[in-house]
């Protein structure tokens, strides 16, 4: 099998369709359309990367292939393995008694200004030792790969002092050792202003004085701790401005990270248009986006990442505009959200089927969204997120023998194997 010690060379054969996602990267408009079919296709492997992908026959005559041990797919469908590039992985526990109030007829932001919230998982990671995190995270991590994910981003944010943000971000560094999914690390310690600087409006122990205390202290730390290689702010009502974002975002610039925003997610506050504004990377939510912000995000580098799983989980009608953002030509990409408050599924098959049922897009699309586009955000592309020579062998195998099937069929996981960087990682059965 090729999971064993030393990668060597593997052929997989006999794919109904391989989805190669090949071409220039990132995608927009009609190229997301494009998922770059091969039928009855086979693809080499060799130390880990792609060494050949083609028709079966070409593939299967390389003499180099004839050496190879084989893997016969039986007409599965094979793509890259999803990038789920926005993830809260590591937080102590569920919210479910949260879920039911909001069922009852809560809303997510009453439930927050009443203590509950964001807060609630930071009281409780606070409390968690390092040991229970780990073990919590790993059989997430495990989750995650059988459902055909192989690299996913992880923030922090439910720490909010500095021991408790680093010991997120250095459990994400350890986890990457103790597991094989690539994990990127994000520090979002402008999550939500702790509760020990809610009290005045002024001095010491402001949210401005919070603020500043992650610009000036905590993001050098991260810089220089190489913690993280990219920061976020969730710029939005009840959290931070505009103004306080685009203060962290310049200091998180100059010590070196890339720039991701949790942007118009429960109000329209101007955050997409702050994302343009610094080249962020990413710009996440946008379920309240208008025509201008649309505008300008199709005009500018930054991937629109939508989350349809947190309007599917706290019941929200209004699903962002993927449409439209497509046909402006934006850079669409998809991810989980994987948290506990309004998104706890880690299921890229399931965002998926919500993205093709309540936004519209089509299963390919939706595809090279989870995958090149969303590795594009991670400014990964050149490596993952396409099945192309020389890239890793990072590769989702699906029991189906039409790719549109991944999104139809919901709510169960035809996921049958995972492989990373040429080794299998998951296995169903
Ligand atoms: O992406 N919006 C902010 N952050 C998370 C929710 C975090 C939580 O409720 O715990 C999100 O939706
Ligand atoms: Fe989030």
């Amino acid at each position: 099998m090729p999971n064993s010690r030393k990668p060597d060379t593997w052929l997989i054969t006999n794919c109904s369709e391989i989805l190669t996602l090949r071409g220039p990267a990132p995608r927009r408009g009609r190229a997301l359309a494009a998922p770059g079919i091969l039928h009855d296709g086979a693809l080499l492997i060799r130390e880990g990367r792609i060494a050949a992908i083609g028709p079966r026959r070409r593939v299967e005559r390389l003499p180099e292939s004839r050496r190879a041990r084989k893997l016969d797919l039986h007409g599965r469908v094979v793509l890259p393995g999803f990038v789920d590039s926005h993830t809260h992985l590591i937080h102590a526990c569920s919210r479910a008694a949260e879920y039911e109030q909001r069922i009852s007829g809560a809303t997510y932001e009453q439930i927050a200004r009443a203590g509950g919230g964001i807060i609630n998982s930071v009281r409780k990671l606070r409390a968690s030792s390092p040991a229970s995190l780990h073990s919590r995270a790993l059989a997430h991590l495990a989750q995650f790969a059988g459902h055909g994910t192989t690299t996913l981003e992880a923030k922090s944010g439910y720490g909010l002092d500095w021991p408790s943000e680093r010991k997120i971000l250095v459990a994400l560094r350890e986890l990457e050792r103790l597991q094989p999914l690539e994990i990127v690390r994000t520090f979002l310690g402008a999550h939500i202003v702790p509760p020990e600087f809610r009290g005045r409006t002024r001095g010491n122990k402001s949210a401005d004085a919070y603020v500043d205390l992650i610009c000036r202290q905590w993001l050098p730390r991260v810089a220089a701790e190489n913690l993280a290689e990219f920061c976020d702010v969730f710029c939005d009502r009840g959290a931070f401005t505009v103004e306080q974002s685009r203060k962290i975002l310049t200091a998180a610039r100059a010590c070196g990270l890339g720039l991701r925003l949790h942007a118009e997610q429960l109000a329209r506050t101007g955050a997409a248009r702050l994302a343009v504004e610094m080249h962020a990377a990413s710009a996440d939510h946008l379920e309240k986006l208008t025509g201008t912000d649309i505008r300008a995000l199709a005009r500018s580098d930054v991937t629109c990442t939508m989350l349809p799983g947190c309007c599917f989980h706290l019941g929200i009608a209004q699903y962002g505009p993927a449409r439209r953002l497509i046909d402006a030509g934006a850079i669409l990409a998809l991810a989980t959200d994987f948290n506990p408050g309004t998104s706890p599924t880690l299921s890229m098959p399931m965002i998926l089927s919500l993205a093709c049922t309540q936004m519209r897009m089509t299963p390919a699309e939706a595809i090279a969204a989870a995958t090149i586009n969303a590795a594009y955000s991670l400014r990964r592309h050149d490596r993952i997120g396409s099945l192309e020579v020389g890239k890793f062998a990072d590769l989702a195998v699906f029991d189906v023998a039409d790719y549109r099937e991944i999104p139809y069929y919901f709510g169960v996981n035809y996921c049958a194997m995972t492989l990373k960087r040429g080794r299998i990682i998951y296995s169903r059965g």
